[in-house]
């Protein structure tokens, strides 16, 4: 049973929390002061908490939020916002694991509280990890956090509109663990990736002897989905043919296995995605009109990265932070040159781009902090990355000190941290050259021999 402590002004919060969870979990309140206490007695009696259920108000400090998690051995920390938008980003800031909305829903509670962790948890790979929340800032995440609120409750189909790398899949995720079929499978089918002709039996399944291979029944993964989600991804690639067999899906939830006499029923929840337009692909004719209609009768569309650069560094120390534990790198943050080039990037492959680039950066960086060196991002067309809604100098400033820590560090590498050496070769003068390395602080024993 799942220990619980709520972290409120008012005590009672415990028990709403109580009455939502029911008899699963067991839930004990603290204020903030006395929170930390009441962890460590936790754990010196044996009976360590699981969770802690924090008050997203006043925001809590990462001095706070880490010191809940050393004082309780790892403890997860869930707080609790007045939005689920709001509350990503502040968890992003603070470094909570996960949010829930407040006022308190007792199916999300119980999904992220009682069955978020704890070691009585059982494995389930449908599950997402605590770190694939839907980081954001700003207008955008607080209308898709509330349309996905609204859409989680009922079986609408959900298209989702976006380009690659937008968090397309992300999404339909967390419809589906936001909705009441969240313990039922969430199964994911990318029409684009499965040739064709393999296509309709992954997802119809066929029956004994439909083919000279068939040698027994089998599920599709349609059937496998059954009370659960089934997401196609890139909707846009299915053949004509089954399009007209998920139409018939649609409209009477019926469908038909391969080499089979009879219908059968099943109960999914779709949720497509694209990153193809699909108006063109009706005007083509690659695309079924009446199965557009059906498909697109809630859809979610995603902004390229580009479009909401606010994000950055938000996304930026998510992917940090998930990645630390799995480097084993105790990594813990990245100098204002290395934002500042994620900053001003494109990114083409969106917020997957950004996680790789991120993640790439945390590998080479020899040091706790990831530094301008470390970022590696491709060379795009020209004037791509120059952000001209800053200011002039702002940004030639910028550049001049991205530049000035390049040289500096392919300098210092080359002669081993020798100063006088890296000054005769560039030409400088040694104390100016001298001055330069303190001002970018570069630590010239990191490029001595060892
Ligand atoms: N808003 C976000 N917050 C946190 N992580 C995100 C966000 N958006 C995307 N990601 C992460 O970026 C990666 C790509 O997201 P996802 O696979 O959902 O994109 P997609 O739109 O399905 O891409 P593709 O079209 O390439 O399949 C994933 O690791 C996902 O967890
Ligand atoms: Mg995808």
């Amino acid at each position: 049973m799942p220990r619980v402590l709520v972290v409120d002004r008012s005590e009672r919060t415990r028990d709403a929390v109580a009455e939502l969870l029911g008899e699963t979990s067991e839930v004990v309140w603290a204020a903030r002061e006395q929170a930390a206490g009441q962890l460590r007695a936790g754990i010196a009696g044996g009976r360590p908490f699981d969770v802690v259920l924090l008050e997203g108000e006043p925001a809590p400090s990462p001095q706070l939020v880490r010191e809940l998690v050393t004082q309780g051995g790892g403890v997860r920390v869930v707080l609790a916002a007045a939005t689920a938008g709001d509350g990503a980003a502040l968890a992003a800031r603070c470094g909570a694991n996960d949010v829930v909305a407040r006022p308190f829903a007792a199916a999300e509670l119980v999904f992220r509280i009682a069955r978020g962790g704890g070691p009585t948890e059982r494995a389930d790979k449908r599950r997402p990890r605590k770190s694939d929340v839907l980081i954001g800032t700003g207008p955008w995440i607080k209308e898709l956090y509330d349309r996905i609120a609204m859409v989680a409750a009922t079986d609408v189909t959900v298209a989702i509109f976006g380009e690659s790398g937008t968090g397309k899949e992300l999404v339909a995720r967390t419809i589906h663990n936001s909705s009441p079929r969240h313990d039922a499978p969430f199964v994911v089918v990318n029409c684009a990736a499965i040739p064709e002709a393999l296509l309709e039996d992954e997802l119809f399944g066929h029956v004994r002897g439909a083919f000279t291979d068939a040698t027994r029944d089998r599920e599709g993964l349609l059937a496998a989905a059954h009370t659960g989600t089934l997401f196609l991804d890139e909707i846009g690639e299915l053949p004509l043919p089954l399009q007209a067999k998920l139409l018939r899906v649609l409209q009477s939830q019926e469908f038909r296995r391969i080499g089979d006499d009879q219908d059968r029923r099943v109960d999914v929840r779709i949720i497509t995605a694209t990153n193809r337009d699909l108006d063109q692909l009706v005007a083509r004719g690659a695309f079924r009109q009446d199965l557009y209609y059906r498909i697109n009768v809630f859809p979610m569309h995603l902004p390229p990265l580009r479009e909401r650069r606010d994000d950055i560094p938000l996304l930026v120390h998510h992917f940090i932070h998930k990645y630390r534990g799995r480097l084993g790198k105790p990594i813990d943050g990245l100098a204002a040159g290395a934002l500042a080039r994620f900053a001003v990037y494109d990114f083409p492959g969106n917020v997957r781009e950004l996680e790789n680039k991120v993640h790439q950066a945390m590998v080479v960086a020899p040091g706790p902090t990831i530094e301008e060196g470390d970022v590696a991002l491709p060379a795009d067309r020209p004037g791509a990355h120059v952000d001209v809604t800053r200011p002039f100098r702002e940004l030639k400033q910028q550049v001049i000190d991205a530049f000035e820590r390049d040289y500096l560090q392919e300098l210092l590498r080359l002669h081993q941290g020798n100063l006088a050496a890296a000054a005769r070769a560039a030409g400088m003068d040694r104390k100016n050259l001298w001055a330069l390395v303190e001002r970018h602080r570069l630590d010239r024993a990191r490029y001595k021999k060892p």
